[in-house]
């Protein structure tokens, strides 16, 4: 390791960061799917709302999965029928199999997200499949998503690390991502589901990724549960990724995934983004405003920082 000494020119610690990143939201999804209680529509609707408000363009609202396995998101329909999307914004959901394309196409939503695992255990545990018969369905039900005009996004979980079956390898997840961006999917989402992943593991996966595609055709979707969200956030953005899940306030996991807690709290993610010159059309005071309506709509503190210590601003000295 170098060691610096005093007269050495210090090397540059940030590489070259894109101007502009893209924030996808999935609190109401993600955060809310892991909460014991069920909360009521109407604080949904006023969490989406307050996203909106903020300025996040991209937001998953719900899941058309099993109501059996997810009652928390039962209210699907009821809510996406009750809050559209304003001009520029695109709502989506989480979508497994053809029942829940069906569902999503009932309620005219422009977006869906299928998704698995990049192991077998935890794609089981979540989607009681194998990776190879999830795959078929998809097969199913992205060219016809596709026709019927919408955009599907894909993620894939478990690559930093499976609750069951410990290390996962990379390049497993690389294929699987080709044959979910083949069928038709604009990008997959890669997940550290469990919040496992250190910077080093995530150049190593960002590396693989861009060696075979595009940048814009992944993201990264963290979970903080260990504190590493951040930390692997800026290494994608310094080797170019654009595109982030967050999750305001931090809310969210897993339920089939245990130890699950914690995404990436959106207002961090913004925080640190904007200070390093990154634009992303947030407003950071909007965010923090929604990160407070997240947790008095949830009913407990929420882990996200920002939001409780705000923005950084001068204070000017009394007398
Ligand atoms: P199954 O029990 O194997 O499937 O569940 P099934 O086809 O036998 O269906 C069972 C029952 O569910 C049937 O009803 C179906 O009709 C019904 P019954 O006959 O018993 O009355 N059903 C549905 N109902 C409504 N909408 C549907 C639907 N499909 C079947 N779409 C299934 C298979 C995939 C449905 C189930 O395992 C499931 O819903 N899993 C979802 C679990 C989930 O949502 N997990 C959390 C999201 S993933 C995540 O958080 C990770 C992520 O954030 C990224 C990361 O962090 O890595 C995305
Ligand atoms: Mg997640």
């Amino acid at each position: 390791m170098a060691t610096m000494t005093h007269g050495e020119a210090s090397p540059d610690l940030f590489g070259q960061v894109p101007d502009r990143a893209s924030v996808y939201e999935v609190s109401p999804r993600d955060g809310l799917q892991n909460e014991d209680a069920m909360i009521p529509l109407d604080g949904k609707r006023r969490l989406i709302a307050a996203l909106v408000e903020a300025g996040l363009t991209r937001i998953e609202i719900t899941s058309f999965v099993s109501p059996k396995w997810v009652p928390q998101l039962s209210d699907a329909e009821e809510l996406a029928r009750s809050i559209k999307p304003p001009p520029g914004v695109s709502f989506s959901a989480l979508c497994p199999n053809a029942r829940g394309l069906e569902r999503a196409l009932a309620v005219g939503l422009e977006e869906i997200a299928v998704f698995l695992s990049s192991s077998e255990a935890h794609n089981k545990a979540n989607i009681n499949k194998t990776i190879a018969d999830t795959l078929s369905v998809f097969e199913e039900i992205v060219p016809p998503a596709r026709e019927a005009g919408l955009r599907v996004r894909a993620y894939l979980s478990t690559v930093w690390g499976c609750p069951y079956e410990g290390d996962v390898d990379p390049k497993v997840a690389l294929r699987i991502s080709q044959q979910l961006l083949a069928l038709g999917c604009y990008q997959v989402s890669l997940g550290d589901t469990i919040g496992v992943g250190n910077p080093r593991q995530t150049r190593e996966i960002v590396r693989l990724f861009q060696g075979e595609m595009p940048s814009s055709s992944f993201a990264l979707h963290l979970h903080d549960t260990r504190g590493t969200a951040l930390a692997n956030a800026l290494v994608g953005l310094e080797l170019g990724v654009r595109d982030f899940d967050a999750s305001v306030g931090g809310v969210g996991g897993c339920p089939y995934a245990p130890g699950a807690a914690g995404n990436l709290a959106t207002e961090d993610l913004v925080y640190l983004l904007h200070g390093m010159g990154v634009q992303t059309g947030i407003d950071l005071d909007k965010l923090i405003l929604a990160g407070n309506v997240a947790e008095q709509v949830i009913g407990h503190p929420l882990p996200g920082k920002v939001h409780k210590a705000g923005p950084f601003r001068l204070r000017k000295a009394r007398g």
